[in-house]
């Protein structure tokens, strides 16, 4: 990295962009600009090393500077880094709905190829009113989701999301989302127990639809594991029900695949994690390990049917990008990686070691209320007292300051006011977790001295 990159991190250049989420008069007091990456690490513009405990976002699930990814993507350019896309499209965009159809379980067969998560979830909203209007069903548009879900940045999106403070600066927001609960068992909205629930903040689904009518809604969006809330992870049965009502109620079932896609929970699919095929299953993230810009809504069999046929029945829809070849050459290798390397099973292996490091090494600590998540997507939520789950005062921002001690010592990961979230690389090693964990135990530590 050049030493003249070192200035893009000062305050006259920084005055010139917005970052996500950053109020940058806070920013540019200790600016984060990061300069070069390879493996599981990457280094700031002083030259400083970080362990990415977080692959960026989710994102990089064969790790930085990847041979195959970086050959491809470079062989690409040369041929051809543009098609028309009014007019036709490119042999990498074919390649890959094929290789998307193989990689995915059921008849999750066709490929509506986009940019990036929120346009993936975006297109299948409009995908799934498309197809009931063109089924006789043309009263069906609600888009049922969660509290504590995140589905993208764009309008509906953000409609469909269920973080009050990402949208209230924005709203109103678009008519027809409705929310219910999310399967958080450590502190159940319902305040119920699992298993004595019987899974009732699934089964109470039946009850919203009936109130609701069924006629009117069109789909439910879920992802399978949310990142947003803490890596709310659901128990078993809890998509297997959701796949019943829905089926029940001629409802699509959406799966927000984007964080969970791609190795991320031990399988190649959380569809595949906990054994359910939804109608369309959406995913981008680790689809390129962030080589460029790429997501999908893939669509089961009698989705896609329904817009294959007369004119006037396509989806009439376009991105500038979709399709790019570039993004699809580097969809291929990512994907080719991750297939042949079987780095779904070293997500589910090391994130087994991660669970067990974090239990043996942060519970005596004294602040761990719960571990949760599946493979490489792992939470922990940070609590005053584990035995009766009391949070730390939201005004303490504890999980901030335990997240930014991380950062201090050389250690990203996912952070907030009461969690903090892995979700390294899928080529991590056994040892590179436990750095991890001996990092944020460090950290934890540090922050509870200074209470
Ligand atoms: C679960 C989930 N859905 C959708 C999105 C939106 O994806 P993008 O930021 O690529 O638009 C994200 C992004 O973090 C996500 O985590």
């Amino acid at each position: 990295m050049s030493n003249q990159d070192a200035r893009f991190a000062t305050e006259p250049y920084l005055r010139h962009i917005m970052l996500d989420y950053r109020q940058m008069a806070e920013f540019v007091k200790d600016p984060f600009v990061v300069a070069k990456a390879d493996g599981i690490r990457f280094w700031d513009v002083h030259g400083k090393e970080y362990l990415d405990g977080l692959a960026g976002i989710f994102t990089v699930n064969v790790g930085y500077n990847n041979p195959r990814v970086l050959a491809a993507v470079t062989e690409q350019l040369k041929t051809l880094p543009f098609n028309p896309p009014m007019h036709g499209t490119n042999p990498r965009a074919v390649e890959l709905a094929g290789l998307l159809a193989e990689v995915t379980p059921g008849d999750l067969h066709t490929a509506r190829l986009v940019d990036r998560g929120s346009e993936a979830n975006e297109a299948a909203f409009k995908i799934v009113r498309q197809y009931h209007r063109q089924t006789g069903n043309p009263g069906k548009f609600k888009i049922l989701s969660r509290y504590l879900s995140y589905h993208g940045a764009t309008a509906a999106t953000m409609s469909a999301g269920g973080v009050g403070y990402r949208k209230t600066l924005y709203e109103p927001a678009g008519i027809g989302y409705l929310h219910t609960y999310p399967p958080y068992c450590y502190r159940c909205p319902y305040e119920k127990t699992y298993p004595s629930c019987e899974v009732f903040c699934a089964r109470t689904l039946r009850q919203m639809i009936e109130w609701e009518d069924p006629r009117s809604i069109a789909a439910i969006i879920v992802e399978p594991i949310s990142n947003t809330g803490g890596i709310v992870t659901p128990p078993m049965e809890y998509l297997k029900i959701l796949r019943q009502l829905c089926d029940e109620f001629n409802i699509l079932l959406i799966f927000d695949e984007i964080i969970t896609g791609f190795g991320r929970t031990g399988a190649m699919f959380a569809a595949d994690t906990f054994g359910v095929v939804p109608d369309i299953l959406c995913c981008g993230k680790g689809m390129s390990s962030g080589y460029a810009p790429l997501a999908a809504a893939i669509l089961r069999e009698p989705i896609a049917r329904v817009f294959w046929g007369e004119p006037g029945t396509e989806f009439a829809h376009g991105h500038t990008y979709a399709g790019n070849p570039v993004a699809c050459a580097a969809g291929l290798a990512s994907i080719r990686e991750i297939v042949e390397r079987k780095l779904p099973d070293n997500a589910r292996r090391v994130g087994a070691h991660l669970v067990q490091q974090l239990d043996a090494k942060l519970r005596p600590l004294g602040v761990v209320g719960d571990i949760r998540g599946k493979g490489l997507m792992i939470g922990v939520e940070l609590v005053q007292d584990p035995v009766t789950g009391a949070p730390f005062p939201a005004e303490q921002k504890f999980g901030l300051k335990v997240g930014r001690r991380c950062l201090d010592h050389g250690l990203l990961l996912r952070f907030d006011p009461h969690w903090v979230a892995f979700g390294p690389a899928l080529i991590v090693t056994e040892a590179d977790v436990e750095k991890m964990v001996d990092i944020l135990g460090q950290s934890i530590r540090e922050v509870l001295r200074e209470l």
